[in-house]
């Protein structure tokens, strides 16, 4: 049996600056991937966690090595260094499909109140989980989720999917935000949808270990500890 899969995680938003004091960002808490890197700890996966912006302090777990990042560039240098030593990719971070488009010069600076409105043109960012599947090496398991209204989880997982070239997607309607619990909804490129109903983080965190291990056992890559899961 090979050494455990070790595993990349990216958790909680990005916060992209508008001046040296303000930025756009999300309401991400970032514990779904704080949970996914102490539960694969736990298992004995050596853990990399890239961990936006977030109040909670973060996870101490033995066999964690932790990163932080604020803005969605900062998150794409901390990929391209990390993603190819990984086998499995986790991309649970709430990134910004867009940011302020302004004159770094603003950075250093802070916007003033003129007494008229004052408009920001925002620009696409680049899509990092895109960008890690167009360049992952073979054998790489890659992941992302699919935060959507209710209705379209299903069709827009689909979508993500083949879009972004990746292995798993887990769809969740918009409410899962900043909630304590998850209705996650699993399609793969070879099976899904599966639904396992309403979970904790923590539970959520355990079940979606079993799933990976559970690709990666089907690709021939097998994980040696056993489920700690009850679903
Ligand atoms: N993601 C990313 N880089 C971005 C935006 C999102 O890597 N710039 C990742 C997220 O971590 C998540 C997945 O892509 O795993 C889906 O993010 P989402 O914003 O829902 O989807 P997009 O396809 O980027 O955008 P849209 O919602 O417009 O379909």
């Amino acid at each position: 049996m090979p050494d455990q899969p070790s595993i990349l995680i990216t958790a909680g938003p990005t916060h992209e600056p508008i001046d040296a004091v303000r930025f756009i960002g999300n309401r991400s808490s970032g514990r779904v991937g704080i949970e996914l890197a102490e539960e694969a700890a736990r298992r004995g996966w050596p853990v990399t966690l890239l961990l936006g912006p977030v109040g909670r302090v973060p996870t101490t777990a033995d066999g964690v090595r932790l990163n932080r990042f604020r803005t969605c560039a900062d998150l794409q240098s901390l990929l391209r260094r990390h993603a190819p030593e990984h086998d499995v990719f986790v991309a649970a971070a709430a990134v910004a499909d867009f940011r302020p488009k302004v004159d770094p010069a603003q950075f250093a600076g802070k916007f003033r109140r003129t007494g008229g409105p004052l408009t920001l043109e925002l620009e696409p960012t680049p899509d990092l989980l895109a960008e890690v599947a167009a360049s992952r090496r073979p054998g790489q398991f890659i992941v992302g989720f699919a935060l959507e209204p209710r209705a379209d989880v299903l069709n827009s997982s689909r979508a993500k999917l083949e879009r972004k070239r990746i292995d798993m997607v887990i769809g969740n309607p918009l409410e899962t935000m900043d909630s304590d619990s998850i209705e996650p909804t699993l399609i793969t490129t070879s099976r899904g949808p599966v639904s396992p109903g309403s979970l904790s983080k923590a539970q959520f965190a355990a079940w979606l270990i079993d799933q990976i291990s559970h690709e990666l056992h089907l690709r021939g890559r097998g994980a040696n500890t056993p489920s700690t899961s009850g679903h």
